[in-house]
């Protein structure tokens, strides 16, 4: 069975704050959507719409077709909330068991939770003895504990070291293969890489963009730069001829628009004798993400 996430228009303030201001995202099911936003962009209060815990001022927002927060919707949930914390004198063992039968699952499929994220040998610990990215972890595990069709994260890398995180994001594609949706949020473009299928980006409660890394990256249309290293007696020449900016003496590195790019590399290719080297710099998933997270009403995402 798989299940879908609808936002329409969602709209919520908090006396003068506007946390959310008409944002609508669809997720499908077996569908991974990432989540950014600056501090206060409004993650938390869409997870929290979500699950029924707060209600929009105007919008709607369906589970399945279900309103958000009935029973029915939340039997489809599972969610990992930003700041995680289990009684520690539990091991991760009877947590996430706890869990388990909450949902409706069996105590034991606690192990194979724990297995998944890594926890199997530290299950029967403390977890009050847990280090900070183990904490994370059995979070993790109470949320993919009883097989859920939609699984809401907040900000679940958030501890995990490099090589963790990379655990985690297998772990995620390995369930959306099985067709559950996944919405997780996160502060950084560029963990996302090849590991999320589509971002979408909140800025002071309005979506600025939705859609995959690679047409973000295409659509902020930020410039290019081409770094070209000279023989040192032309460095001087190549300057005065294609402007930029001169580095360590013998290398000049030009800014352009993307649609400038062939155009000036055609020009350089034109001067084999002076020029050593060339590189192409594209911009980096942070720059795009900074791009999105400005203030820069025209580039409001497509409905
Ligand atoms: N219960 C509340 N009462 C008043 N203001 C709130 C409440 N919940 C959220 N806000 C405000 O709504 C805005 C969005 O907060 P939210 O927690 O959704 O941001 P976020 O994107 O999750 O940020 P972070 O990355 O810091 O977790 C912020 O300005 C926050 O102060
Ligand atoms: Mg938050």
């Amino acid at each position: 069975m798989s299940a879908s996430v609808d936002i329409r228009s969602v709209s919520k303030s908090f006396g003068d704050v506007h946390a959310l201001d008409g944002v609508s995202l669809a997720i499908a099911p077996g569908e991974t959507l990432a989540l950014l936003g600056h501090n206060g962009a409004g993650k938390t209060t869409l997870f929290r719409i979500l699950l029924g815990f707060i209600e929009p001022n105007s919008g709607e927002a369906l589970i399945d077709g279900l309103k958000a927060g009935c029973r029915q919707a939340r039997r489809l949930i599972s969610y990992l909330p930003e700041n995680v914390a289990f009684p520690k004198t539990l091991t991760g063992r009877e947590v996430v068991a706890f869990y388990a039968q909450l949902k409706g699952a069996a105590a034991s499929e606690a192990n194979a939770a724990l297995e998944q994220v890594g926890l199997g040998e530290a299950a029967s610990r403390r977890c009050g003895t847990y280090s900070k990215g183990m904490r994370q972890r059995l979070g993790l595990a109470q949320a993919i504990v009883g097989n859920p069709r939609i699984l809401l994260l907040d900000e679940p890398t958030s501890g995990l070291d490099p090589l963790s995180r990379n655990d985690f994001y297998q772990l995620i594609a390995g369930l959306a293969e099985q067709g559950t949706s996944v919405l997780l949020s996160s502060h950084g473009l560029s963990e996302l890489e090849a590991r999320a299928s589509r971002v979408a980006i909140l800025r002071q409660g309005h979506l600025v963009a939705d859609g995959p890394l690679a047409m973000l990256q295409r659509d902020a249309r930020l410039p290019i730069r081409i770094r070209v290293k000279t023989k040192p007696a032309d460095a001087e020449t190549l300057h005065r001829e294609f402007g930029g900016r001169r580095i360590n003496g013998a290398s000049v590195e030009v800014t352009c628009e993307p649609d400038e790019k062939m155009a000036i590399l055609a020009a350089l290719h034109q001067r084999p004798g002076a020029i050593a080297d060339i590189e192409v710099i594209p911009p980096s998933l942070d720059e795009v993400y900074r791009h999105y997270s400005r203030a820069n009403p025209d580039k409001e995402a497509r409905s």
